[in-house]
């Protein structure tokens, strides 16, 4: 900001930044700059609004989140009916459609306008004199309630907008899979009550009455409809929603105008194929004939518009028998109730087992073994049952083992945790775990050390420790089932070589929970040794940047148990990376930005292809978001690439990624 300025120049122009960026992030998914800067410019408005309360306005990029906590909601009625669609559930269904549309018709040329039918719920936002009045979610149709304050924590909605005329926009509130899948594992930390599904927490959003909750869900909004007094603003759908982009809101671009009836079944086709790779739940595709005035003269039955319809895809659902639960002892000892179900088919994939997470959400379900339930796939390729359909005639209650079913163990439930666990640290189930973990390739990278040699390891009492793994010989694996001289040489060269992994692989290792990856590095670049971490007390832990409370605590209590210091001490003994060292990496040619990998590079492995950009200063993270910089794709690229390609992320190949290394 140059000097000169007044303060409402100032404060305009960077507002105007901010709107940009904003735009650019949430409505295009494709930011220009990173979201420390974006902060960075955030607060720099904040201070200067601080500073002039005069000039502070109510669309202003600081002010999303604002307001009390409300006692409850209040009614307001829709400008024009907001109704729903009449569904088509198979191919006939929709043929019948299209053969009414062209008879009513006669004969006339007409478009459809096809889009992804989102799987959320629907909400109107008005307008007026450049900023955002007033949000209402559809209710009955006719009144809808108001819930401005938590739709102007929703950053796709403009809270101001270049056209000063009143105008309202309609479209779908959803809730991302990966925003759905971090919060229901963040629930499932704390205790509370599951989602099951993506539309359903996005209603619960929405509907809080406190914004800040709101604000922390990440809910998206895709605008559909832009109405002047309760009708279409511009005589062709597919016209407004142009107009809908250049006025700043998000428009789905997977989107297609459709000469007829069959370019219509090719967009419906191309979608379902796709269904499992797009970032958010879809339930179907919606068709609207593209033209106003054609709409008009077609018009409504009592319930419907007959300009449109809803094609719905098969459910991601189906009904089966619970036929057993039992329980899962983890590395942590957390005691995890399995439901085994009667194998039925879901959307193409084979389901027979279902994590019921613990013992509320079974009490939650009312769910007893022999049970009729609902199966979902949704916002998850992890399957869950629903609802109880219909109680089994012998229905067996499932009531949490007193001991553990593995060791037979006691077992506890902590107080502020909703899981049981096992308390012996020997119990095999968790050591199994445990080694499986520490052996795994993100951590200790110990090749050839999978289920069967754990498991074996483990029986035969030659480790009874994770830190006996580092006296195993190559007579003691060779002469265990499949495992010839050549595998047992190979184990233990995987082995000596872990003993040169750096020192977050450890600490990530130890299976310290709440504990991953990224606040392995975290701890260890913070702290510099092993010993440091073992001897911090909770206020250091807490000075490292991604440590809050509960993790020190975590960390404090993992290494006051004495059998865990003397873990530490026999993994130090066996010449294990104790001692790290901060490489500063921001001046490297990768500094600030993100990748991923996926698909096979042609020369390359994948763990070389991250050593690299790590070694340059970048970040490589496993799953596709609006933060990635970079996709790096190889022969047989999943669906990672395209969900790259949705959501625009630049992708690159080997020889790409080797040339930005260069540079
Ligand atoms: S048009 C009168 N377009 O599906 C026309 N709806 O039963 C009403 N939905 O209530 C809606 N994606 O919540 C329309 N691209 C889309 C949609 C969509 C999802 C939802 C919406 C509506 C229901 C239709």
């Amino acid at each position: 900001m140059g000097p000169g300025k007044s303060p409402q120049e100032q404060i305009e122009s960077l507002r105007a930044v901010l709107r940009r960026h904003e735009h650019l992030y949430y409505a295009l998914d494709r930011p220009e700059i990173s979201d420390a800067e974006y902060d960075a410019l955030l607060r720099e408005l904040q201070q200067l609004e601080a500073a002039n309360p005069s000039l502070l306005t109510a669309d202003s990029p600081t002010q999303r989140v604002g307001g009390a906590p409300r006692e409850g909601f209040v009614k307001a009625r829709h400008s024009s009916a907001m109704l729903s669609l009449d569904n088509a559930l198979n191919e006939d269904e929709l043929r019948d459609f299209d053969r009414r549309v062209r008879e009513l018709l006669a004969g006339e040329e007409f478009r459809y306008f096809a889009e992804l039918k989102l799987d959320g719920l629907s909400m109107a936002v008005r307008y007026n004199a450049g900023s955002m009045q007033l949000a209402l979610t559809r209710g009955d149709g006719e009144e809808g309630e108001e819930v401005t304050e938590n739709a102007r924590t929703i950053r796709s909605i403009p809270l101001s907008t270049p056209d000063a005329t009143a105008f309202e926009v309609r479209g779908e509130v959803i809730m991302p899979n990966a925003a759905f899948q971090k919060l229901n594992a963040d629930r499932e930390e704390e205790g509370l009550p599951l989602y099951a599904n993506p539309r359903n927490s996005a209603a619960g959003s929405l509907r809080m009455l406190d914004p800040k909750v709101t604000a922390a869900r990440q809910l998206d909004f895709y605008a559909y409809f832009l109405l002047v007094d309760g009708a279409p603003a511009l005589p062709a759908h597919s016209e407004n929603l142009d107009r809908l982009r250049a006025l700043g809101f998000k428009v789905n671009p997977a989107c297609r105008l459709c000469a007829d009836l069959d370019e219509l079944l090719a967009f419906i086709r191309e979608y379902e194929s796709q269904r499992d790779s797009l970032p958010y739940e879809i339930d179907g595709v919606v068709a609207k004939v593209d033209r106003v005035e054609q709409q008009t003269r077609l018009g409504w039955t009592s319930k419907f518009p007959r300009w449109a319809i809803a094609f719905k895809y098969a459910a991601r659902q189906a009904e089966t028998v619970v036929e057993k639960i039992d329980v899962q002892v983890g590395r942590t000892g957390a005691l995890t109730p399995v439901a085994h179900l009667r194998p039925v088919v879901v959307s193409g994939v084979t389901v027979s087992r279902s994590t019921l997470h613990n013992e509320d959400e079974i009490a939650r379900l009312g769910l007893a073994e022999g049970d009729t339930v609902v199966v979902e796939r949704s916002g998850d390729v992890i399957p869950k049952v629903v609802r109880v359909v219909k109680q089994g005639e012998d229905r067996r209650l499932f009531t949490m083992p007193v001991e553990c079913p593995v060791c037979g163990g006691a077992v506890i439930r902590p107080e502020s945790e909703v899981a049981w666990r096992c308390v012996n640290v020997n119990c095999a189930a968790r050591l199994k775990n445990s080694v499986l973990h520490f052996a795994s390739r993100s951590v200790m990278d110990i090749t050839g050390m999978g289920d069967v040699l754990v498991d074996q390891l483990v029986d035969k009492g030659l480790v009874k420790s994770v830190a006996d793994i580092y006296s195993l010989t190559a007579e003691q694996l060779a002469g265990l089932d499949r495992m010839g001289d050549k595998s047992a040489e190979r184990v233990i060269a995987g082995i000596a070589k872990s003993k040169t992994l750096p020192l977050p692989r450890l600490i990530n290792g130890l299976g310290i929970p709440f504990v991953g990856e990224s606040t392995a590095v975290d701890l260890a670049e913070a702290l510099g040794s092993i010993d440091a971490l073992r001897d911090a007390d909770e206020p250091t832990l807490q000075t490292t940047e991604g440590v809050g409370p509960k993790v020190a605590q975590s960390v404090r209590r993992f290494f006051e148990d004495a059998n865990n210091r003397e873990l530490v001490e026999r993994l130090k003994a066996a010449g294990l990376m104790i001692t790290h060292q901060k490489v500063d990496r921001s001046g490297g040619a990768l500094a600030g930005l993100t990748f991923v990998l996926t698909g096979t590079l042609p020369t390359m492995g994948r763990d070389e292809a991250k050593a690299l950009i790590e070694a340059a200063g970048g970040k490589v993270s496993g799953s596709v978001s609006k933060k990635t910089s970079y996709v790096v794709a190889g022969e047989e690229a999943g669906s990672k690439l395209d969900k790259a390609k949705d959501l625009g992320v630049p992708v690159l190949d080997e020889a790409a990624l080797l040339a930005k290394l260069q540079s």
